[in-house]
This record gives structure tokens, sequence and C-alpha cells, in this order.
């Protein structure tokens, strides 16, 4: 038995739910108005409150932040009709846990969500692992993405249109197919459309089907994608690409939510759910006259952006993860990626996202001895470490970088040996045999050979700091101390151009 606070101007829909909810055995307090409600909220306390979203003298957004601030473990459900369905949205982004839309047709739904919102649960988390796995959708830490995933489950089953925004590669595909997965619908069909790729004069036909005869080469009866949806989800994907023509085409399909295909005489009514998505900015598109604003409109019935992979490094491990394991479904190779791969992988910037960490490691695996049981730095492609350096490491680096330097805890030294016994005895060698060589009785450049000599050093200090930088993942302090050098020395033999500096310094 649950303790819920139903606010609502009219008394009709005040009257229906007291019945209701004593029936479903708990106990009802109802206001009409702001005094009333001030009143409730101060001396009472509540489990769950179904709030309107339209009053005369305030909002149910207000009284939304009022309830989360005097009692934030209460529930609250928006009330709303078509017309507002948007700012219910926003109530979801503000804590609200669902809404319901008024006329109430389905009682048995309304049972549930208010059932579901005492228990404060949807959709279980092993649930959502399960349809995770099956789509390939990957979840990760990222509070971003677990805030965009809280506001997917509650829109999910319901059928309003949902816009997926974000860069090239941040997984929009894949998510509609996971919104699809845990809608309703998933029993019926997800069909995905690349509006920039329908060619005009297939358009109508593609959309809407066509009957047999109706224009030259129309042979038989053809189903357009609105008809093979119907009670399933369509993916308008690359929305932003589609033509002017297209778009009219969409918005009168989504407006009438029927159509006729191409030579048919009779109408035929969609119940498709439409999901679309972008990585252009649409409403500058619609500024730029290049998309209509009233498709915009139906389209962003909630507007979701996906984050680009460099503000959700935490997930890059994970990924790595699903990846190498999903690499691992066709073949017995099964390496991991050492902490110090993975932690150059995390500092990438990633300007394909997903897609391009996803290749990434597939190129890694492919080009990997097939014998190695570790992935490790010296693995991953050139462009990464490059990057990653150059990023960490910018040639007019000053000794800021300390500051924005990576983790570096647990790097291996380079080889201590480096400057005794080998390379002194390999130094006496090449003094030697160049002192043979040279002969002064007819004259002899020795300012030239200085001059070269100090090339080769310069040459040596900078490739030898670089190879530091690399084992030490860009950290100059840490590079310094493993070279003995100084900070100072250790620019100058970088940044400097022709210029040296003695290594002993
Ligand atoms: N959350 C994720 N979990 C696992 N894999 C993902 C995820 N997001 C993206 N991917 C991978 O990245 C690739 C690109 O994803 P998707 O095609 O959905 O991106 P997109 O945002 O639609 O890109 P584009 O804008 O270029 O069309 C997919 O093949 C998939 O392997
Ligand atoms: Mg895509």
């Amino acid at each position: 038995m649950a303790h819920i606070l139903v606010i609502d101007d009219e008394v009709e829909v005040t009257t229906f739910f007291k019945y209701f909810l004593q029936k479903m055995q708990h106990t009802v307090t109802v206001a009409h108005d702001t005094r009333q409600i001030n009143d409730v909220i101060e001396n009472d306390v509540f489990d769950l409150a179904i709030v309107d979203l339209k009053l005369p003298d305030t909002d149910g957004l207000a009284i939304l932040k009022n309830i989360k601030k005097v009692q934030p473990s209460t529930q609250v459900i928006i009330m709303t009709g078509y017309s507002t369905v948007k700012t219910a949205v926003d109530a979801i982004h503000m804590g609200a846990y669902d809404y319901i839309e008024k006329p109430f047709d389905d009682i048995l739904k309304l049972k549930q969500i208010i059932e579901q919102a005492l228990h404060s649960q949807s959709l279980q988390t092993d649930e959502l692992d399960m349809i995770s796995e099956e789509t390939g959708f990957i979840i990760g830490a990222n509070q971003e993405m677990r805030r965009i995933i809280e506001i997917a489950k509650k829109v999910a089953p319901k059928n309003i249109s949902i816009l997926i925004n974000g860069e090239t590669g941040t997984g929009k595909e894949v998510f509609a197919r996971f919104i699809h997965h845990i809608s309703s619908r998933n029993n019926h069909p997800f069909i995905a459309v690349n509006c920039g790729a329908i060619a005009e004069s297939l358009l109508e036909s593609e959309l809407f089907g066509h009957e047999k005869g109706s224009f030259t080469g129309a042979s038989q009866v053809r189903k357009g994608v609105f008809e093979i949806a119907n009670q399933g989800t369509l993916f308008l994907d690359e929305i932003g690409e589609a033509s002017l023509q297209t778009q009219v085409k969409l918005l009168r399909v989504l407006e009438l939510q029927e159509f006729m295909r191409v030579g048919g005489e009779k109408t035929i009514k969609t119940n498709t759910r439409i999901l679309s998505a972008t990585n252009v900015d649409l409403e500058t598109a619609v500024q730029k006259k290049e998309f209509r604003s009233d498709l915009l409109y139906r389209l962003e019935g909630v507007k979701l952006c996906l984050p680009p992979l460099r503000e959700r490094r935490e997930d890059i491990p994970l990924l790595i993860q699903h990846f190498t394991k999903r690499m691992q479904k066709t073949s017995t190779f099964s390496p991991v990626f050492s902490p110090k791969a993975i932690e150059v992988l995390q500092n990438y910037q990633w300007p394909g996202n997903i897609r391009e960490l996803h290749n990434v490691i597939m190129h890694t695996l492919a080009l990997a001895d097939k014998d190695s049981r570790e992935i490790d730095i010296k693995h991953l492609p050139e462009k990464i470490l490059d990057s990653v350096i150059k990023r960490h490491v910018p040639a007019s680096a000053d000794v800021s970088f300390e500051e924005k330097s990576l983790h570096t805890n647990n790097v291996t030294p380079l080889r201590k040996k480096s400057c005794t016994d080998d390379f002194s005895a390999l130094a006496d060698e090449f003094c030697s045999e160049l002192l043979k060589k040279i002969e002064v009785e007819n004259g002899f450049d020795l300012p030239n050979l200085l001059a070269l000599i100090r090339d080769i050093e310069t040459k040596v200090g900078h490739e030898v700091i670089k190879k530091a930088l690399r084992q030490t993942m860009g950290n100059r302090k840490e590079a310094g101390r493993l070279l003995k050098i100084n900070p100072r020395t250790l620019r100058y033999l970088l940044n400097e151009k022709g210029k040296s500096v003695p290594l002993g310094e």
C-alpha cells in the first residue's frame, strides 16, 4: 500500500484517480491549486505524486521541482495532453519518473506505470544487459550515456518519435536498434532507410510501395518501408541528407499516418514508430532553409545526443574487450590488451569515434603475431602513437606540459645499460674509424666535420628522447628522469632547430 498525491485542477481527473488508486489498495490525497499543493507537500510525505502539467495558477514542472526539493524520494509521474508531450519529456530530464498521456485509454498500461514507479524500476538491469549484448550496443559507465539510457528506457515503450544526434561513428544506428529492442514493438520489424541515398525517381516507391503496372518496370506489387515497418520501427538514418522533396513526403505521412502506394487507389494506415539519426545540426539546417521546421518538430519528440568517444574515455576498456571478444567468435586468437596499450588508446582523440576504435582493434589484432598473448604499445598503429605523443608533447611545448601529462606510475624504465660499456666501445670504434680517414696534408675542413658531429649529437639526442617519450607515454618529466637530463635540455633537444646543447649538462 502506498500513499499517493494526485494534482489536477479538473475534479473529474482527481475523482477518477481516487477511485482507481484506492481499488489498487493505495491511499490518495488530492490537490487542485497552488495553495492546496503547497500545503500537502509541506505537511505530508508521499511515495508517488501524479501531477498535471497544465494548471491555471502554476505548472507541472514547477511542482516537480518543488516536490523533488522538499521530498526527493517521492516519484513523480507527469500527466500530459498530446500538445505538451515535449514538456513532459523535459520533466523526465528534470527527474520525473515518467509521463502518462491523457485521455487514459489503456487502463492496464496506466496501472503498470504506477506500479513500476512505486517499485522504481522499469527494465531490470540484467534484462538491459541482455538486450545490450544482443544488439551489440555497449552502454558503459559514462554518466552522460547512463542519463541517456535512463531517458531511452522511459520513452522507448511509447510512440513518441526520437531524434538521435551525434558525431559520425558514435553509434546512432546501434542505439536505434537498442531502443527498438527495449520497446514493445520488438516483435515487429526494424527497418532502416538511408534518407540521403534514396534516388529521387524511386523515392515514392521506396517509401510507400507501388501497385503492379504503375510505371514501366513495376511488374510486381511492392511494399514500401512504411508498410513493411508497420507495427515496428522505421529508422530514418542520415535524415539531414534528405532532399526537400523527400522531406515533404515524409511530413505528409507522419502527419496523416496514412499513405497510398504509387498507382494505388486506397489509403493504407501506418502505425510505425519513427526513430531518426543525423550528425548535422538540424536547427542550423532549418535556419538555412535546408530542412523543414515542421518536419523537425515531428521527428524530435525527444532528442538524444550521443557523446563523442573522447568524452567517454572511461568506456574505452570495455569497448576494447567487447570488440576483442567479438573477433574471438571467429578465431582462436585470444590476446588481451596490456594496461599501457589501453592507456594510449584512452588518450587518442578518436575523430571517428567508436567506429574508428573498432577498426583500430580489428587492424591491430589482424597484424599481431598469432602467438602473442598480450597486445602492447608496440603493436598499436603508428598513427595512434604519433598522435598521442604529439598531443602531449607539442613541438612548442612548455614546462606546463607536466601538469597535463599522462599517468605513468607503472612505466618500465629504458634499459639502464645505455651509456655505459657497449656504447663507449662503439664510440671509440667510430672515433678511430673516423680519424683513420682524416688526412690533413692537403688541407681539411675541420669546422665542417665538427658541425657534422654536432648534428649527429642532436639527431641521437632527439631520437633517444622520442624513444623515452614513447616509453613514458609522453611524460616529459619521467622521460627526463630516465635519460638523466633536465627538462631544459630535453626541451632544447626536442624543439630547437639546428642548435645543440651538451647532453651531459
Ligand atoms: N555503444 C556501442 N557499443 C558497441 N559498438 C558500438 C557502439 N557504438 C558504435 N559501435 C560500433 O561502431 C560502429 C559505428 O556505429 P554506428 O553505425 O551505429 O555509428 P553512427 O553514429 O550511425 O555513424 P555514422 O554517423 O557515420 O552513420 C558500429 O559498427 C559498431 O561496431
Ligand atoms: Mg549511421
